[in-house]
């Protein structure tokens, strides 16, 4: 590539001397930025067409700056263009290259315009993008999801509160609250993208500009909805990259609850699942081990992705308003947080995949701690015209003297529970039957087989 003979930065008829050189080292950006060039070279291509059209410049120079700008692009693309940290970010190195490719017509392309409404033009294309494909990322792990939870409708297994056994459910109906979960979070990313709709370019530093620019022009070919409507606002306005971190962050939230749930229900006291040997790792020192790391990883991962947060709430609060070279770590915050989360949904993707439930262990266990006291409960209300309290304090009894004897409930006679409860027939025994336990909860939402069924349906079909 050409050797840049002038490497002066664009300010130097104004500022004699070059930057210190370690605010050079420290202050640069194109390390981080460099991701933005695409949008970068094709929001300048739709500023340079909008200036002809708007009779601001030439159709010769309009037409010279976009050949370069696409030379530019595919030198990027193809990995030969000379990154310098001395002209800062992305932009003042593609403004650089151009006046090497095309000479000085190339000063025409930043009329009207500045880094200010560039840079946050270009970021919001960027989060635009990023926010669908995080959609498709979680879009794929809920297919993996629907697949698991058809293959489990009838695995039943202890629903826990406390940890304690509390219910029995079909372990689909867990895997579906997962769902349920990623579905918000798609919702919540979803909804970031109105924010996201209105154009910055054009309010140039801060006030606009005399230029009579078309500023409908560039939104709409940059695929916005509209222009944004205050110039100050526009280039002070972070809110867009907190709705992405907050977004990512509830979603790490819930990777990290499933993680660790997941972890729990493998630990050697659980033994409800078994993980991969994909997604496990030894140790180095007791041979037997199985090791969730990647488990523990996305759980972890959750914190700094809570930081990135806290990291550009703390920027922005007590910053003035418009443009402050605080706001230039916005994009390293952003695209660690991005890059951080799809790395998750794709580890958690693999152990979902390949997670089996140890269903003998899940059936026994939830055999235990009295699990179907609420069922009973519900029996003698329905049966037996109880209020629902007396009920529950019969069932208590039933249970206290359960535990006394060492037994199960499933395991009472008749003539026991009889003595507890007389008004009590054979009948009951039903209901300590697991499987009836989950069928009975048809409500809409519940655990039953059949409800789990037309969801897993529902979920398919969307
Ligand atoms: N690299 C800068 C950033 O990301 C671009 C905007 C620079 N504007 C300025 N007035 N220094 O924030």
């Amino acid at each position: 590539m050409v050797k840049n003979k002038n490497n002066k930065a664009i300010w130097n008829t104004r500022i004699k001397k070059d930057v210190s050189t370690l605010f050079q080292k420290v202050g640069n950006s194109i390390n981080i930025d460099k991701k933005l060039f695409k949008e970068d070279i094709d929001g300048s291509i739709v500023h340079v067409e909008m200036l002809f059209r708007q009779k601001i410049i030439s159709f010769k120079i309009k037409n010279k700056i976009i050949y370069g700008l696409n030379k530019i692009k595919k030198e990027i693309q193809i990995n030969k263009f000379d990154y310098n940290k001395k002209y800062e970010d992305i932009h003042m190195n593609i403004e650089k290259r151009l006046f090497q490719i095309i000479g000085e017509e190339a000063g025409y392309m930043h009329t009207a315009r500045s880094r200010n409404d560039q840079v946050i033009t270009d970021f919001k294309m960027w989060v635009t993008s990023s926010t669908k494909e995080i959609n498709k990322n979680l879009d794929n792990i809920i297919k993996t999801i629907l697949k698991v939870s058809e293959k489990n409708i009838e695995t039943i297994m202890p629903g826990f509160t406390h940890l304690k056994n509390a219910q029995a459910v079909s372990f689909a109906h867990y895997l579906m609250a997962y769902v349920e979960m990623f579905n918000r979070d798609k919702q919540r990313f979803s909804n970031n993208l109105e924010s996201l709709s209105e154009c910055p370019l054009g309010v140039a530093a801060l006030t606009g500009t005399s230029f009579n620019i078309d500023r409908n022009f560039t939104s709409k070919k940059l695929g916005f909805k509209k222009p944004t409507n205050n110039s100050i606002d526009t280039v002070a306005d972070r809110d867009f990259v907190l709705d992405f971190l907050y977004s990512v962050s509830v979603c790490s939230m819930h990777m990290s609850r499933i993680a660790e749930e997941l972890i729990i229900w493998n630990s050697d006291g659980f033994n409800l699942i078994n993980l991969s040997d994909k997604v496990v790792t030894g140790s180095s020192i007791m041979p037997q081990k199985k090791n969730p790391d990647l488990l523990e990883f996305l759980r972890g991962k959750t914190g700094s992705t809570y930081g990135n947060l806290f990291s550009m709430l703390t920027i922005l609060k007590g910053l003035p308003i418009s443009y402050f070279k605080d706001l230039q770590d916005d994009k390293e915050i952003l695209f660690g947080s991005n890059e951080t989360l799809n790395n998750c949904i794709a580890i958690l993707n693999e152990v979902l995949k390949n997670l089996k439930p140890n269903k003998q262990k899940m059936l026994e266990l939830a055999n235990t701690g009295y699990i179907t006291a609420t069922d009973l409960a519900d029996y003698l209300v329905q049966n037996h015209s109880m209020p629902f309290r007396k009920a529950y304090q019969t069932t208590s009894s039933i249970v206290n003297f359960a535990e006394k004897k060492k037994k199960k409930l499933n395991e009472l006679s008749i003539e026991e529970l009889k003595k507890i409860e007389p008004k009590l027939t054979i009948e009951v025994l039903k209901v300590f039957n697991l499987k009836n336990s989950i069928n009975s909860k048809k409500s809409y939402g519940g655990t039953s087989f059949d409800n789990i069924k037309k969801m897993i349906m529902k979920y398919k079909k969307t």
